[in-house]
Order: C-alpha cells, then structure tokens, then sequence
C-alpha cells in the first residue's frame, strides 16, 4: 500500500460510511436568500462536490440572532428546513454525504445583519477588538449585549431543534461551530468570556456552555450525527485570548468523549501558538478526528497520508481546495492539480466562483481554461 492509498481507504464516521478521508471544510459563501434559505445553486455547489468523504457546509444560524454577515442561512424556519431538503436531496442523489456546520456569530457581528430589533448577544459585554469585514468595508465590532443564564439555557435548546431541523431535512448531521472565536468559542476564552454565573469563571465554568449544547444536540438527533469544530489556541481570528489553552482543551474533550459523537475536527494552531492543536487533542479523543491546517498552513495530499498512517488524524479536511476544485479527491487519487481559488469571488452574490470551477474533464474539453 502506498502512503497516498490512506487518503482513499474507506471508514466509519459516527453512522456514515465515508468511502475516502477528504473532507470539505465548512466555508460561508454568503449566497443565501434574505430569509436565510439556500438557493437551487446551493444545492448545485454541493452536489458538484459530492465525492468529498463528508461535507461540512457553511454556518448555518440556529436561531434568528446568530446572523452576524449578511447572505448567510439560517435553519430556524420552515422555508429554510426545505431549502436545505433540496440541498440534503442534490448530494446523496450524487452518493455524498452533508453535514451542516450549526454557527452562533455572537459578539462577531455586524449589527446591520442581526435581524432587525436584535442586537449581537454574547457571553460578556466585550467589544471583539478586531475590525469586523463587511460588504461596505471594515467596521468596529459593536459591544454585545450580554446573554442571561436563563437564555444561555435557551440558546443550548435552540442549537437542539435547528438540529432537529437539519437531520428532518434530510441532512446526515451537524457540527458545532466552536472555532474561530465565533459563540460557542467566545464562552470558552478567557478575555470573552467575563461570566461570575455557572458559565463562566474557571475551565469547568468556561466549557460548560459547549458541553451542554453537545449533550442537548446529542440527545436530539443521536450522538452518532453531530460532530464539534475547534481551534485550539484561539486560531488568527476574532480577538480570542486562550493563555489556559492546554488545561482548557483536554478537559472539554474529556468532557465530550462519554458522549459518542460522531467526530471532533480540529483547526490546527497557528505557529505563534508554539502547540500542535491537533496534537493536543488526539490523546483526549477516543474516536474520528478530523484535522485542518488552518489559514497559515498548507497541507497536500501527501502531507494528509502521513498525519493519518501516523495516528494523528483520521480524515482532513481542506476548505479553499474543495472550494475551487469540485473533483478534488479524483485530482489528489490522479495527483492532478487543483484549480486556483479566486478570493474576490468567496463572498460575492451570484453564480461566478461558486458553480463554474471547471472539473478536470471538463479542463480537458476545453483546453483554454487551463
Ligand atoms: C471563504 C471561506 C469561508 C469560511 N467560512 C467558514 C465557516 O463558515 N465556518 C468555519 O468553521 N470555517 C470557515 N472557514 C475556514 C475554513 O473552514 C478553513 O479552516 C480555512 O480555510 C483553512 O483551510 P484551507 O487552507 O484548507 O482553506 C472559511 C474559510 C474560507 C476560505
């Protein structure tokens, strides 16, 4: 066996079968309706992509003040439930599978997309101090509105029925988003998270929010669906100070694993963390770990092998590779190159840099798009 066959042999990820171990990275594209439902080329973009071992999709808000971005969807309406049936029904008619990335914005919010009479709510009244990306250009992010334990509570229930929700549309599961210093990443920071009631304080306090949602969403839709995203480390992005990172993290994976879900996918750390986020996970975890390189780093197909033949991982997921290349696992099994993603498209309305990367075959017919 070649080290590269790692990458295309079969495994069991909670109650999928995945035939390979690439695994496309949640990516917001910000192509949803105003509504929050995914559109007929949502459902194309994934369909085209279905090769991938498992999909992970955007964000997806669970309740109506997770929005943060404009053009991003939701899965807290009966209008969004059958956008998704259609993006769930276009995959698996392809032989894919789709999980969707449950996404809370929290204090990372730009308080023109929250919807209306709504302010961004979080764990602690604290500015992120990091400027905010919008359509218009960068903005301050505002100060949060703090969330009472009473709505903590409600908001653990809240990411349960969107789950519910998902897997009614036909989806295979969901993952947590608590990465990237996104809500459920914003209750686990020291500098986010300012809480004296039992969310908040010490470790313990600090992952209860996270552990809670995990147990709530488990025991909605089976353990063997749901999957959580973190970056330990705090990752580059939106002002996350984790200076306790190394207790924080094996005791919230310890507090996960009892759980039985379906897999955690890990955000390596950045270099400046001087820790393998990865690494500091995989000894905690029992069962399928994902891994993704993160912004900073690149991993190809032959680094992928080697983490996974090693015991380091069990699948990776790449994001802006599946994003511009929708044949990705046949172009790693061929050693073929991936197309080139264009970032000034990942964000923008409309069809351009969503459904038209070229599959190899369709380079081969026309030859000027190479
Ligand atoms: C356009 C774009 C949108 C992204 N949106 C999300 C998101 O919604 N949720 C998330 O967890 N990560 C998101 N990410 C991060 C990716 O999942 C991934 O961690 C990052 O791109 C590094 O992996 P890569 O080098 O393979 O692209 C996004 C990245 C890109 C490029």
């Amino acid at each position: 066996m070649s080290i590269h066959d790692q990458l295309f042999t079969s495994r069991r990820v909670g109650r999928l079968e995945v035939p390979n171990r690439a695994v496309m990275a949640p990516m917001t594209r910000s192509r949803a309706g105003a509504d929050g439902v995914p559109t007929p080329s949502t459902a194309t973009y994934y369909a085209q992509r279905a090769s991938a071992g498992l999909i992970i999709t955007e964000g997806v808000h669970p309740t109506r003040d997770a929005h943060g971005a404009p053009g991003c969807p939701g899965i807290y309406t009966d209008e969004q439930e059958v956008g998704w049936r259609a993006v769930a029904q276009a995959v698996h008619a392809r032989g894919g599978r789709i999980f969707a990335q449950l996404w809370h914005c929290g204090r990372i919010a730009d308080p023109r997309a929250v919807t209306p009479g709504l302010r961004p709510v979080a764990p602690s009244p604290v500015a992120a101090r990091t400027p905010l990306p919008t359509p218009d250009g960068p903005i301050a992010c505002p100060v949060p509105r703090t969330l009472t334990t009473a709505e903590v509570g409600s908001l653990v229930d809240a990411h349960a029925d969107a789950a519910v929700r998902a897997v009614r549309a036909g989806l295979d599961g969901v993952e947590l988003h608590a990465a990237n210093g996104f809500l459920l990443h914003q209750f686990l920071s020291a500098n986010a998270n300012l809480r004296a009631d039992r969310y908040g304080g010490d470790v313990s306090g600090r992952i209860r929010m996270l552990l809670e949602t995990a147990a709530a969403v488990a025991e909605a839709i089976g353990p063997d669906r749901v999957g959580i995203r973190v970056s330990p480390g705090g990752g580059r992005y939106n002002d996350i100070e984790e200076p306790d990172a190394r207790d924080l993290y094996p005791a919230l994976i310890e507090g996960l694993a009892p759980l039985g879900l379906a897999y955690v996918h890990v955000v390596e750390a950045p270099a400046a963390a001087g820790f393998s986020a990865v690494d500091l996970v995989r000894p905690h975890w029992p069962a399928t770990l994902i891994a993704n390189a993160g912004p900073d780093r690149r991993w190809d197909a032959t680094d992928a092998a080697t983490m996974i033949e090693a015991g380091r991982a069990d699948l990776v997921a790449w994001g802006r590779l599946f994003l511009a290349t929708p044949d990705l696992v046949e172009r790693f099994r061929i050693g073929a190159l991936p197309n080139v993603p264009d970032p000034n498209t990942f964000y923008t309305p409309g069809d351009r840099g969503y459904v038209d990367y070229p599959t190899l075959e369709r380079l081969q017919d026309d030859p000027s798009r190479m």
